[in-house]
């Protein structure tokens, strides 16, 4: 299985927005959507200092994305979304992509890599527990805030 990034441009933009997650996991993100793409780019447009958009390739086949703002002064990056198409999941492609996520930030300069995730997402906590995320305090938000050391 050969995973890659590529940038969302006006020729992938159209199939990114349309992917989802199944009708039970839309409360993985605080506005509680299936869809969450599109605003995850609007996210990253308003708010994003630096941030990163990244469709996840497996061949010609896009599994879906993650954003990610890297904060290299600070030695740091903050994986502000990741998610994997319903019908890709349990394949392996979220852990693939989070170590290519992690080899990449750390090329960048980051010496640290954060996130947060809803304390009810178990497999997400199962995720990046397993990949050596430490859970620490929750965010104004109530989601669990975790980070790895590079
Ligand atoms: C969380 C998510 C990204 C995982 O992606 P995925 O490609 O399905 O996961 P993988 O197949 O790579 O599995 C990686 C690990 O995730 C955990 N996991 C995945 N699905 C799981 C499930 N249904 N229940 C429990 N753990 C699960 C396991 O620890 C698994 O490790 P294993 O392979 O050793 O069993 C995906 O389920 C998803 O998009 N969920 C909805 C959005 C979301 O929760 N995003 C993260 C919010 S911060």
């Amino acid at each position: 299985m050969a995973l890659r990034f590529r940038k969302v441009t006006g020729k992938n933009y159209h199939e990114c927005i349309a992917l989802e997650v199944r009708e039970d996991q839309a409360d993985c993100f605080y506005f509680k959507s299936p869809k969450p793409n599109m605003m995850s780019m609007a996210e990253a447009y308003v708010f994003g200092s630096g941030s990163q958009v990244l469709a996840i390739y497996e061949g010609g086949t896009m599994v879906d994305a993650l954003f990610y703002v890297p904060d290299i002064k600070k030695g740091r990056a903050w994986l502000t979304r990741l998610m994997i198409d319903k019908r890709y999941q349990g394949r392996g492609y979220g852990r693939k992509a989070m170590g290519m996520l992690v080899r990449r930030v750390k090329r960048e300069g980051a010496r640290r890599l954060g996130l947060s995730y809803e304390p009810h997402n178990k497999a997400a906590e199962a995720l990046y527990t397993s990949m050596g995320f430490r859970p620490g305090r929750k965010n104004e938000a109530g989601q669990i805030v975790a980070w790895l050391d590079l």
